[in-house]
This record gives C-alpha cells, sequence and structure tokens, in this order.
C-alpha cells in the first residue's frame, strides 16, 4: 500500500522529462503508479528485469539529478515533503503540538518549508520526534527506502567474512534479514537456506532471483553482481565479488522465504546448524529479544554470523545526521554495539564468543575532521580528549551456542 502512495506522490512531483525516464520503463500501462507498486510485489522474470532497469535509471538519476530521485531523509529533494508527511500522521497529538511550538506554524506545507530551510529544526525534530517511531512504522518506510538500492548493504561483508566459513558447512541455515537475498542465493549452493525479512519488497526481489537460479537462468547473476558492486562503490564500500560464474557454480538448493519479524520465528527448537544475520541488529527495536530467538532455534554448536556498526560507528552517524539535519535516524539504525555489549548479549543467551573482527577503518585524523563539521561541537571536544590511531565503524563477530 505504501509503495502505491509513494509512486503516486512521487510520479506527481517530478520533473515531465524524468517521468518519461520512469514511463519508458513501463511502456504502456493505463495507471503508471499501481504498475509500479505491482512489479515492486512480484517475483516473476518480468519483474526482476524491470527492477535491474529501474534501479540502473535511478543510479544514473542520483548521479545527474540528485533531486529527482528517490532519496530517503534529504531536505532537497522532491520526496522530502512525502516522508515528513508519513512521519505526522504516524506521530502523537502531543508531539504534533511540540512542532506547532518548535515552528510557531500551525500549517504542515509551511512546516515542512521550514523544515527544509533550517537544519537546527531538523536536528531538534529527529532529536525530539522523529527517533521515536515505532516498529511498525519502520518496516513500513523500509518498503519506500529498499527502492534506493537494489542490494540491501551487507553484501561485501558477506563475501569478506561469511562466503569462505560456508562453503564447508551443511545443514540448514537461517538468513535473518535476508534482505534483496544475496547471501541467501550463495548460501543455497551448500546449504539449505531459510530466508526472512519483515520488507515485502526486498523479500520479492531475493524470491525472483531465486526463483530464476532455480531454473537454472544464471543469465541474469552476473547484471545483478555489477549492479551491487556499483551501488556499493558509490557508497565507498571497497569490494572486489568474486565473478557470478565463481558464486554460483554449484546448482541452487530450494529456498524457504518468510515475510516476517526476525523477532519471532515460525522455526521449531534446534532448527538450524547456523544463522547469518548481517547488518541487521542495529536496525530492530529489541535485539536482545532477537538473540534469545536465536538461541532457540539454532542447535547446540551452531554458529550465528553477526556484523553491526560499532559505537565509534553510531558516533559516526551522528555527525553526519547533524551535519546534514536528517529527519530521523539515518539508515534507521536504532542500537550500536562495541565488542563488549555485542559479546555480553551473547554471553546471557547462550552463546560463546569464538571470534570478534573489527572493519571499516577510519583514520583519527578523518573522523576528527568530521566532526568538527558537526554542529554538537562537544562531541568532537569529548573525542579530541581521547584520541587513538584508527577506528573501526563495523563488527564482525562469531558466537557459538554452547
Ligand atoms: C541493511 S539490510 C541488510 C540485509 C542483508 N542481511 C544484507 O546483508 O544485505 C537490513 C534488513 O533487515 C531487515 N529487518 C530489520 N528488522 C527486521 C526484523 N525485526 N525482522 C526481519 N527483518 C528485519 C530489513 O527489512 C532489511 O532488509
Amino acid at each position: 500500500m505504501i509503495l502505491k502512495e509513494f509512486f503516486d506522490y512521487y510520479f506527481g512531483v517530478v520533473d515531465p522529462e524524468v517521468l518519461e525516464i520512469y514511463k519508458g520503463l513501463v511502456p504502456d500501462a493505463p495507471d503508471l503508479a499501481a504498475a509500479y507498486a505491482d512489479l515492486f510485489s512480484r517475483n516473476d522474470e518480468k519483474a526482476i528485469a524491470f527492477l535491474l532497469e529501474f534501479h540502473n535509471a535511478t543510479a544514473r538519476l542520483k548521479e545527474e539529478n540528485p533531486g529527482q530521485a528517490i532519496l530517503f531523509n534529504v531536505n532537497h529533494n522532491i520526496c522530502f515533503p512525502f516522508f515528513v508527511n508519513y512521519i505526522w500522521q504516524a506521530i502523537s497529538d502531543d508531539d504534533r503540538e511540540k512542532v506547532y511550538q518548535a515552528t510557531e506554524k500551525r500549517d504542515l506545507d509551511a512546516i515542512i518549508d521550514q523544515l527544509r530551510e533550517d537544519r537546527n529544526l531538523r536536528n531538534w525534530f529527529r532529536r525530539e520526534i522523529g527517533s521515536h517511531l515505532c516498529q511498525e512504522d519502520l518496516f513500513t518506510l523500509n518498503e519506500i527506502i529498499a527502492l534506493q538500492n537494489f542490494s540491501s548493504g551487507g553484501e561485501s561483508s558477506f563475501l569478506t567474512f561469511v562466503y569462505p566459513r560456508v562453503q564447508k558447512m551443511q545443514g540448514r541455515v537461517l538468513d535473518a534479514g535476508c534482505g534483496a537475498g544475496f547471501a541467501t542465493l550463495v548460501m543455497s549452493q551448500y546449504l539449505q537456506v531459510f530466508a526472512v525479512d519483515a520488507c515485502k519488497a526486498r523479500l520479492e526481489r531475493a524470491m525472483a532471483l531465486s526463483g530464476m537460479m532455480k531454473k537454472g537462468e544464471k543469465r541474469i547473476f552476473p547484471r545483478v553482481v555489477q549492479l551491487i558492486q556499483d551501488e556499493l562503490g558509490t557508497i565507498d564500500v571497497e569490494c572486489q565479488f568474486p565473478g557470478a560464474d565463481t558464486l554460483l557454480a554449484g546448482s541452487s538448493q530450494e529456498v524457504t522465504f518468510t515475510e516476517g519479524s526476525i523477532a519471532g520465528l515460525p522455526y521449531p527448537d534446534g532448527f538450524f546448524s547456523c544463522i547469518n544475520c548481517l547488518d541487521v541488529l542495529e536496525h530492530t527495536f529489541e535485539p536482545e529479544k532477537i538473540v534469545q530467538e536465536f538461541a532457540r532455534v539454532l542447535q547446540p554448536g551452531g554458529s550465528v554470523f553477526i556484523t553491526a556498526p560499532t559505537r565509534y560507528g553510531e558516533v559516526e552517524q551522528r555527525i553526519w545526521e547533524s551535519i546534514e539535519g536528517t529527519l530521523f535516524p539515518a539508515m534507521l539504525h536504532m542500537h550500536h554495539f562495541d565488542p563488549q555489549s555485542l559479546t555480553e548479549m551473547f554471553n546471557r543467551n547462550g552463546f560463546e564468543e569464538e571470534q570478534i573482527i573489527p572493519f571499516d577503518f577510519m583514520d583519527w585524523d578523518s573522523f576528527l575532521d568530521i566532526a568538527d563539521r558537526s554542529p554538537a561541537q562537544e562531541l568532537a571536544d569529548e573525542l579530541r580528549a581521547h584520541p587513538f590511531d584508527k577506528v573501526a565503524l563495523q563488527l564482525f563477530a562469531v558466537y557459538k551456542k554452547r
């Protein structure tokens, strides 16, 4: 539903030449927004071919005309009023009253104009209002965020850390928060994969790819790998992907896909020999509840693979948020961990640490450089008091169930 609402809005506000690009991808559609919403909720071949074209077109638009692209949380983007409207419907009357007082306006369009122009106001809004969205709102917004990129973020970490281990494993694996299904697809060459995600648009993408692989159609996969690599490159993730032929050298086993929250898994106790959960815990409301659920569905001796941002990842995120004046936490991260807090959470729930690898390093001077650009100057001062060489923004961890 949100996708149809979103496309109705978006096609109504883009420039005519941009609209022509989108019309060209689905010629002869009587209702363009309905056709797009439909294609994003389907998992047939036509839909996946469309998705690749769509994401290539949006990548070009982001480069050449970012104000007209689908960009989440960017105040001078044409989608900005849509996101403010969404939050406005989701928040309480008390919070609306706070906004009326802070802006001295009672009309939403005027409030949106003011938010567009005033970074301090957006920073206030994020701290006081935008951080209080509930889990369901987060899941809903996620459907639109999934339109920004074909990739779902963890592909490079999967290839670096998990892929070499998976090739030696057997049994059933849970891809918890599988996103667009890259890890699911690759793992299905070796293991029986059960993939769960709360975002329908991403899950349909994963199902479409998996369906094509099952039919032996590996032709499309090189295009998928190329697109993901291009997208990660634009957000400065260094990645050297093996070719599609290597990644999908075997024959894929059937994957079971489920739309839903990993906080309540529809599987019996001890069902899995391994769980892959990359770039997911930070997005969830109750990570501890999820770790408990992992402990339940994992067999003794089974492993969980995790990636998550560190506390410094959080600081970096907070700095960018305040520099840009985002309306609510960028990328919808709700939590961050350091090696100790992550391990304690897993220890409390019946796991032992096998390995923790910090990665995604930034040197200290670059870190301070961005801190200096932040309007939250006390943060830069605090950092300056405890300098060190370089900063790891993310963690990869392996925990074994006792
Ligand atoms: C940044 S993406 C990572 C996806 C994938 N694991 C990867 O490595 O690319 C985070 C994913 O977690 C999913 N997610 C967040 N909270 C979830 C929850 N409670 N249950 C299921 N999926 C969730 C989101 O829908 C999204 O697809």
